[in-house]
This record gives C-alpha cells, sequence and structure tokens, in this order.
C-alpha cells in the first residue's frame, strides 16, 4: 500500500491566451469535480495565473508557477517571488523543468537556490530532473539523476513529504512523442527513490511523488501508471487539449 497521493499535473508552457487559460482552466475543474483520491494541478504561465486562479475558486485543482525565484522581492528583473505567487493563489512551483536548463542554461546551482527559496514560503517545489539522449546512450543515466537529486536538493529539510515532488522528464522524451518504456521510466522512478532515501530518510523518501513527464497521452497513461514508484504525471502536449487532460486524468 503506498501513502503517495497519486498528483496528476499540466505544465502548458508558454502557451494560451487569458481566453484559452480561462477556458481550458474551466473545464479542468469540470473534470475534477468527481475525481476521487487524485490530485490535479495545472502550471500556467504567469500571464494566466490570475485569471486562471478565478476560475478555479475553490475547486481542487491546484494551481502551479512554471518556475519561481528564490528572494522574497528586489532587484531581480523579470523573475517572480515565492511570496508574489502566493499572493496569486499558487501552492506549487515547477523548478529545474529541462527548458528551463537546456534552453535558459539553469544549473544545479542556480535551481538550488530556486528550490529552497521556495520552501522557505511554503510554495511545494515540482523539482524536474532528467538525462539528456546522449547522456542515456552513454550510460549515465543514473549517475545524472543522482547528481541532479543530491545537488538541486542540497540543504533541503522535509517536514511534510506531500509538500516536495520530484518529476523525472528523460530531455529525449519531451515533446517528441518517445515515452520511456514503461521499464525505463520505473527503473529511473525507484533508483531516484533510493537517492532520495539516501539523502532524507527512507520513510520520508517512501512518501515523496516521483512524476513521469515526456510524451504523456491518453495511450500510455494507464501503463505508465500502474508502475510502482510512477506516483503521477507531468503532462505537457496533452495538458492543453481539455479532452485528453481528462482522459489522463481519469487513467484506469
Ligand atoms: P510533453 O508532454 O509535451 O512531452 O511535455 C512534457 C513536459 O515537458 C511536461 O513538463
Amino acid at each position: 500500500m503506498t501513502e503517495r497521493k497519486v498528483l496528476i499535473a499540466g505544465n502548458w508552457k508558454m502557451h494560451t491566451t487569458l481566453a484559452e487559460a480561462r477556458e481550458l482552466a474551466g473545464a479542468v475543474v469540470r473534470s475534477s469535480t468527481n475525481l476521487v483520491g487524485r490530485e490535479v494541478m495545472i502550471a500556467p504561465p504567469f500571464t494566466a495565473l490570475s485569471a486562471v486562479a478565478e476560475v478555479l475558486g475553490d475547486s481542487r485543482v491546484l494551481l502551479a508557477a512554471q518556475n519561481v525565484c528564490w528572494a522574497e522581492k528586489g532587484a531581480f528583473t523579470g523573475e517572480i517571488s515565492p511570496l508574489m505567487l502566493k499572493d496569486l493563489g499558487c501552492g506549487m512551483a515547477i523548478i529545474g523543468h529541462s527548458e528551463r536548463r537546456h534552453v535558459f542554461g539553469e544549473d544545479d546551482a542556480l535551481l538550488n537556490k530556486r528550490v529552497l527559496g521556495a520552501m522557505e514560503q511554503n510554495l511545494s517545489p515540482v523539482f524536474c530532473i532528467g538525462e539528456t539522449l546522449g547522456q542515456r546512450e552513454g550510460g549515465q543515466t543514473m549517475s545524472v539523476l543522482e547528481g541532479q537529486v543530491r545537488n538541486g536538493l542540497a540543504g533541503v529539510v522535509v517536514t511534510d513529504p506531500g509538500a516536495l515532488v520530484i518529476a523525472y522528464e528523460p530531455v529525449w522524451a519531451i515533446g517528441t512523442g518517445k515515452t520511456a518504456s514503461v521499464e525505463q521510466a520505473q527503473e529511473a522512478h525507484a533508483f531516484v527513490r533510493t537517492v532520495l532515501a539516501d539523502l532524507f530518510e527512507k520513510n520520508i523518501a517512501t512518501q515523496i511523488r516521483i512524476l513521469y513527464g515526456g510524451s504523456v497521452n491518453p495511450d500510455n497513461v494507464d501503463v505508465l501508471m500502474g508502475q510502482e514508484d510512477i506516483d503521477g504525471a507531468l503532462v505537457g502536449g496533452a495538458a492543453l487539449k481539455a479532452e485528453s487532460f481528462d482522459r489522463i486524468i481519469h487513467y484506469r
């Protein structure tokens, strides 16, 4: 019996006008109404957070940002603080998404600051890790994941294991239509949990949720969610279509 509550998360990336965001958020609220025992989170772009927060109202859908700065306020042009996000109704923030790492050059040390800053303000990180195709083919997957977890979570003290989420997203599976096989995904998740057990305590590690991300869709979600150490999904493209996200939320 797992103590981990499933979390299905939609990362909207740099998509949606305000009108589109409101419509999609409304559909997610309707989809989630009768969902039992599962959490649903959406991460719209910063510009739509306020509008989406209004649509979510007191529904059960959780609101997340796609990034967060570590500082409460100050001279950080282009950044958004944990306090500002909480002000808008966000309870969570994606940190270290592969696009932040690879397109914007964010490294483990910077991401560690983001994680610590978010946690200090009670904003739950969804901390993303994942290997590139070259790293997988070079047999480095586990050492890359271990380094990302150890460096990204350095100094983290976990008091509530439900408030720290890890997302394993193999870079080669993001937006490519290629999903890791269930064996590859489960192997990576189980390995990450052993690293978490070493960093924290075993009983904490068994309670931290590890989501899988990378071309999750209505056709592959059931089998992915059947794996022991896969506690949810971080969905990109398929989260932008109300119908497919609805099917993913209601995986069997
Ligand atoms: P896709 O589901 O579009 O592959 O994106 C995955 C992702 O990056 C979610 O954060």
